[in-house]
């Protein structure tokens, strides 16, 4: 069977390393490329974190590519400071990796995208767990890539659940609610994992402890990045119980569906200021074809242990 070809669009990030080690752990997968983008860090920093993330993991093969530094309505991307308290000043819980040997690639995220559409079709698989700007500004450019690509499964939006940054917003809808809007109300067929399914799907240092006991740098290494992640969830939501796993599981969903049950639906995000970054039914197309497969019921334990599988047997070799 030929491997899947995946490239992660990422703010990374701590959930948004757990989605590289799972991509990597992943069994018949080709990870052929990551987008940097902003959210979680700075662009330029998201990207350093993959390269060093890579890097740690033994995959200095796979390219890191920039995609854009802000929304296209504003002309700069403040960092919030929830971002920082979350995922830590560096983005990876305040952890020290080594300078990595290799640069960011020269040639832009989107027109990567735009090529790698090109060139794969239906065999590519891309996966934004940051907000959309890079893809809304992919399809821009490129119209026909929306119907060209073979599955778009992002980490993003609330529909049965409360948002995490205001009452309404998930944290990378509300980076881009305009971007997400152009996307999901494109031609682009996707699926939504949003926090309906992520904030069911926990990690505890219980999980952690096993990666630590490993006696590899990887090992020891997430078992750190993630326990910082777990002590903010703590301090933040502590009646959640563990850390919630958002990027790794869309990128988990994106392998294999079953692991959700979704609905079928046309969205629409709103841009207004008082439900800024809603994701909801679009109740102007109900009848007509749909597009978004929404996640709202997950099989947290069947997918716990394929994580805990993947990242183990990766982190035991490196
Ligand atoms: C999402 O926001 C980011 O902080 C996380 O990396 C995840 O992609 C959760 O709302
Ligand atoms: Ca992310």
């Amino acid at each position: 069977m030929a491997k899947r070809k995946l490239i992660l669009d990422l703010d990374t990030g701590i959930d948004d390393s757990l989605a590289i080690a799972y991509a990597l752990g992943a069994p018949d997968v080709d990870l052929i490329g990551i987008i940097g983008s902003y959210g979680n860090v700075l662009v330029e920093a998201g990207g350093q974190n993959s390269l060093k993330i890579l890097e740690l993991l033994g995959h200095t093969d796979i390219p890191v590519y920039l995609g854009e530094s802000h929304s296209s309505t504003s002309d700069h991307f403040d960092r919030m400071q929830v971002s920082a308290d979350i995922h830590g000043e560096n983005g990876i819980g305040q952890v020290d990796l080594p300078d990595p040997q290799r640069s960011i690639e020269k040639e832009s995220g989107v027109d990567f995208l735009i090529d790698a559409v090109h060139k794969y079709g239906k065999d590519l698989t891309l996966v934004p767990t940051g907000p959309m700007t890079n893809l809304a500004a992919a399809i821009k450019k490129a119209p026909e890539i929306a119907t060209e690509i073979g599955n778009v499964t992002f980490m993003g939006g609330a529909l049965t659940v409360p948002g995490n940054v205001t009452a309404y917003a998930e944290a990378n809808i509300n980076q881009d609610a305009e971007a997400a809007n152009a996307v999901l109300t494109s031609p682009l067929h996707s699926t939504m994992v949003g926090l309906d399914v992520t904030l069911r799907t926990l990690l505890t240092k219980k999980e952690t402890q096993q990666w630590r006991d490993l006696g590899t740098v990887a090992g020891e290494k997430f078992a750190d990045i993630v326990d910082y992640y777990i002590q903010a969830y703590v301090d933040v939501n502590d009646n959640l119980g563990g850390c919630a796993l958002h990027d790794p599981l869309a990128v988990g969903v994106a392998l294999d569906p079953s692991f959700v049950t979704t609905i079928d639906l046309n969205m629409v995000v709103n841009y207004n200021k008082e439900t800024y970054g809603r994701t909801i039914g679009d109740d102007n197309r109900l009848n007509e074809p749909t597009n978004v497969k929404v996640s709202v019921m997950v099989d947290k334990d069947r997918y716990l242990k394929t994580f805990m599988e993947y990242l183990t047997n990766l982190f035991k070799q490196n």
